[in-house]
């Protein structure tokens, strides 16, 4: 089956549907195309809010926002893509609430803003309320508002369509070929759907699902990030992976930090707020590597509580009001999930793998490029989790992700509907171009008996969160570099026990431990050459950054043993690296 369309955007979170209404407001044919329902995309369990620097309840400028973010992220952000995010972070927020997004309010009916973890006033003063939200679902409202709106405007959605290759014309992606489309297996039937375009976005999010501990839906594999690795294009930064210091206790489900911004605590064992140990200027509202560190050293010197691997997440001095208004559904999570009544009790948390600040390397206009000299890949964009721009470098802040997908989706629609006005020739999409991915599809389809997809995630999951968690040293990365290779060799006879083509959700989910153990593979490859420790990434065996030799971006290649490291320079205009503490 063969369908063709100007612009085809794939997922359908906050980026994609962004993406989507420019296009189709500036009158381009636009289809998005989901592995999942629209409104079950992982944007809708976004939380704690979208930080904008409007200065509504206080003095606010976007020179401090983009600031906190380059310093957030241990100055290994492209500062010419903090600059546009923080600018543009503003009119982004606007326009969301004028195609009526439900916004908490002031008393005098602004938007409502509240504390984030590292967002703060006049470049380090203190905390600033900079984070626009809607009770503890900003993402639900963002992802609930865009598809109307996508709705309204026309756009044409394929659900349950679930991505299994990319095409390119004239070579492929990432040897000088142009985007094409992509190959679709529609879940419904198992048919094989080949889908031509002018141009193509990305937009698939994250792949949390590589470690055990994780707040990311199963759904999370990394599907557009590993289908661009395989055809040819690097994947950046990627041993920078965000641990958020609170998941709840076991299964890692997100309580927000929204939590810690409206005034909860952190506490060990003894009661104490530990924070002030590691960050005493913004205590809980450190940023997130801080935080998950301190909650791992705490651990790690018996002060868990009971000496077990926990902490506690305290909110009942916020008071009733405080939390039925601002925090309903994570105190409702804390319930359902642990039978615990935050009002009355603390709340057990623990780090929970969160976000990807790597991804597949793209410029301001959200275009993907293909190597450390920006080389633009003709038609193809990626926004969104899935992307790197790079606004997070080293350690994204809090709120700065629901921006990112909004302001790089809007940006990313806009270049796409100015590239097909310009006229562009329809790429050439032979009939066989789905033929080898009928060809993989089918040879796994085939194979009953071998090793078991659901052990060989587990032991996936397992081997990331062991090895490559909040602190690794050489001697974890090795284990895991090893482990992933060893696991890919297993993969080779992994084994699909339905044989059906309705909802065949088996065969589906080896195709996403394949995506996964990619994006594990670049990971643990990119962690064990960094021998720093910045950000998100802290090395017990080289516990300083070190600016003189990796003030720079990592690219990871798939190559035939292995990754192949290369690396590119980050862009810095406003603020010079400096030491990092709060
Ligand atoms: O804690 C939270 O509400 C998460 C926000 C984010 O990851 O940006």
């Amino acid at each position: 089956m063969r369908i063709d369309h100007d612009a085809l955007i794939v997922g359908a979170g906050g980026a994609g549907l962004y993406a989507a209404l420019e296009l189709s407001r500036a009158g381009v044919d636009t289809a998005v195309l989901t592995k999942l329902y629209p409104t079950r995309s992982h944007t809708g369990t976004a939380q704690g809010g979208i930080c904008a620097a409007l200065g509504n309840l206080e003095e606010d400028r976007w020179e401090w926002h983009m600031f906190d973010t380059v310093k957030g992220g241990d100055y290994l952000v492209d500062q010419d893509a903090a600059e546009v995010l923080a600018r543009e972070a503003i009119e982004t927020v606007v326009e969301l609430e004028h195609l009526g997004l439900p916004f908490n309010r002031t008393p005098d009916g602004r938007i409502d803003q509240r504390r984030f973890g590292g967002h703060t006033r006049n470049f380090g003063e203190g905390p600033v309320r900079r984070s626009c939200y809607a009770a503890d679902r900003t993402g639900h409202m963002i992802l609930q508002t865009l598809y109307q709106q996508c709705l309204r405007a026309g756009v044409r959605f394929y659900d349950e369509y679930h991505v299994v290759d990319l095409l390119a014309d004239g070579g492929d992606l990432g040897d000088g070929g142009r985007a094409a489309g992509v190959v679709a297996y529609r879940v419904a039937d198992g048919t094989l759907v080949t889908m031509a375009a002018r141009t193509v976005l990305l937009a698939t999010g994250g792949f949390g699902r590589m470690f055990r501990i994780t707040s990311n839906a199963w759904s999370l594999a990394g599907d557009g990030v590993a289908l661009a690795y395989r055809h040819g294009i690097p994947l950046e930064d990627m041993e920078f992976y965000q641990f958020h210091p609170t998941g709840i206790y076991g299964i890692g489900i997100l309580l927000s930090e929204a939590a810690r911004g409206e005034g909860g605590y952190l506490l060990n064992d003894d009661g104490e707020r530990f924070m002030e140990r590691y960050a005493p200027g913004l205590m809980e509202l450190a940023p997130r590597d801080i935080v998950s560190r301190a909650e791992h050293l705490e651990i790690r010197d018996g002060r868990g509580i009971g000496g077990s691997d926990y902490l506690y997440l305290d909110v009942r001095h916020l008071g009733r009001a405080v939390i039925e208004e601002k925090l309903p559904d994570i105190t409702g999570f804390a319930r359902t999930f642990l039978g615990v009544e935050p009002l009355k009790e603390p709340v057990p948390i623990q780090p929970t793998a969160h976000y990807a600040m790597g991804g597949i390397p793209t410029d301001v206009r959200a275009r993907v490029v293909r190597d450390e000299l920006n080389t633009v890949v003709e038609g193809l964009y990626a926004a969104g989790e899935c992307a790197c721009v790079s606004v997070h470098g080293a350690n994204r802040l809090g709120t700065n992700s629901l921006v990112d997908l909004l302001v790089f989706g809007r940006r990313a629609g806009r270049d796409m509907a100015a590239y097909c006005r310009a006229g562009t020739a329809r790429p050439d999409v032979p009939d066989e171009a789905a033929d080898p991915a009928r060809a993989e599809l089918e040879a796994l389809a085939s194979r009953r008996s071998g090793e078991s997809p659901a052990l060989l995630r587990k032991a996936l999951a397992d081997l990331m969160m062991d090895n490559v968690g909040v602190f690794r040293d050489g001697g974890t990365l090795r284990t895991a570099v090893a482990g992933v290779r060893e696991l890919r060799e297993r993969y080779a006879r992994v084994r699909v026990s339905d044989a059906g083509t309705v909802f065949n959700t088996d065969l589906l989910g080896v195709c996403e431990l394949g995506y996964l153990l990619d994006c594990a593979e670049a990971t643990a490859a990119a962690a064990l050459a960094r021998t720093e420790s910045r950000g998100a990434h802290s090395r017990e065996d080289f516990p300083e950054r070190d600016d003189a030799r990796w003030l720079t971006h990592s690219l990871a290649f798939r190559g035939d043993g292995g990754p192949v490291l290369r690396h590119k320079p980050v862009t810095i205009t406003r603020f010079a690296p400096k030491p990092r503490t709060y």
